[in-house]
């Protein structure tokens, strides 16, 4: 190999050292941005799907309008303390205090609890609700008077037991959507999909305390079917 050619190979590497650089830099770029909003998207949607991959599926579905108002409904004459269990988006929560109630919401999923959080400051409402980022099965509602619950039928026996021996006997507890297993509701409100089903603490805790389990009119009517 010539002098020369060895002068013009060593010129064309000298140029393509920067540009190999560049580019280099250029591929971490698109690295980071790739795998920061893989990770972005996953912290945002992770808590929305996570419900769907635990033993009791109890997903993200706000209530109606027509369901918050059949709640409020039913619970015009009451006042105190207020509890949303999976509180979703904080509607329930919100509405209640604008009605006067000191309400609180338990959500497990922590992007609701703060754009509820958010919520009830824009609604002027944030001294009288408080969101906490909690598992249901995890805290007690003992200090609540007025309990709302938009479950889903797989949890509400083991609702049920939770909530009779926690309330105390002055509460009252609206289920919305579905109703609670084996306990009486006292009055219902709404139709379809916004029915609400009223329950009084001390009947279902009396029922509790002497040992004996009340019936629906559904099982009541299955029961008679099969005799
Ligand atoms: C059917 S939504 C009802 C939302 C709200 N109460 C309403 O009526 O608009 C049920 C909510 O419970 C939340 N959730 C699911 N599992 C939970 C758990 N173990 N502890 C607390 N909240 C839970 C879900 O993230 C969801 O927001």
């Amino acid at each position: 190999m010539s002098q020369e050619t060895l002068f013009l190979d060593s010129g064309q590497n000298q140029e393509a050292v920067p540009e190999r650089k560049s580019r280099s830099r250029l591929g971490l770029v698109i690295t980071g941005v790739v795998g920061g909003s893989l990770v972005a998207l996953y912290a945002v949607t992770a808590p929305f799907v996570a419900p769907a991959l635990r033993k009791i599926c109890l997903p993200f579905v706000p209530a109606t309008t027509a369901q918050v108002e059949n709640v409020l409904g039913v619970l015009r004459t009451r006042s105190g303390t207020l509890v949303d269990i999976g509180s979703g988006d904080g509607r329930i929560v919100i509405a209640a205090a604008k009605h006067g109630f000191v309400a609180s919401g338990f959500e497990l999923n922590p992007w609701l609890v703060w754009y509820s959080r958010y919520k009830a400051w824009r609604e002027g409402v944030h001294r009288s609700t408080s969101f906490h980022i909690s598992d249901l099965w995890k805290v007690s509602f003992a200090q609540y008077s007025n309990v709302v619950i938009f479950g889903v039928p797989q949890m509400m026996d083991q609702l049920e037991l939770k909530l009779t021996s926690e309330l105390p006997s002055t509460a009252k507890v609206v289920a919305c959507r579905f109703p609670f297993p084996t306990w009486v509701p006292e009055h219902t409100a709404g139709e379809g999909i916004d029915t609400v089903w009223v329950y009084d603490a001390k009947t279902f805790k009396s029922h509790l305390q002497h040992g004996t389990t009340t019936k629906t009119a559904e099982q009541e009517d299955t029961q008679d079917s099969h005799t």
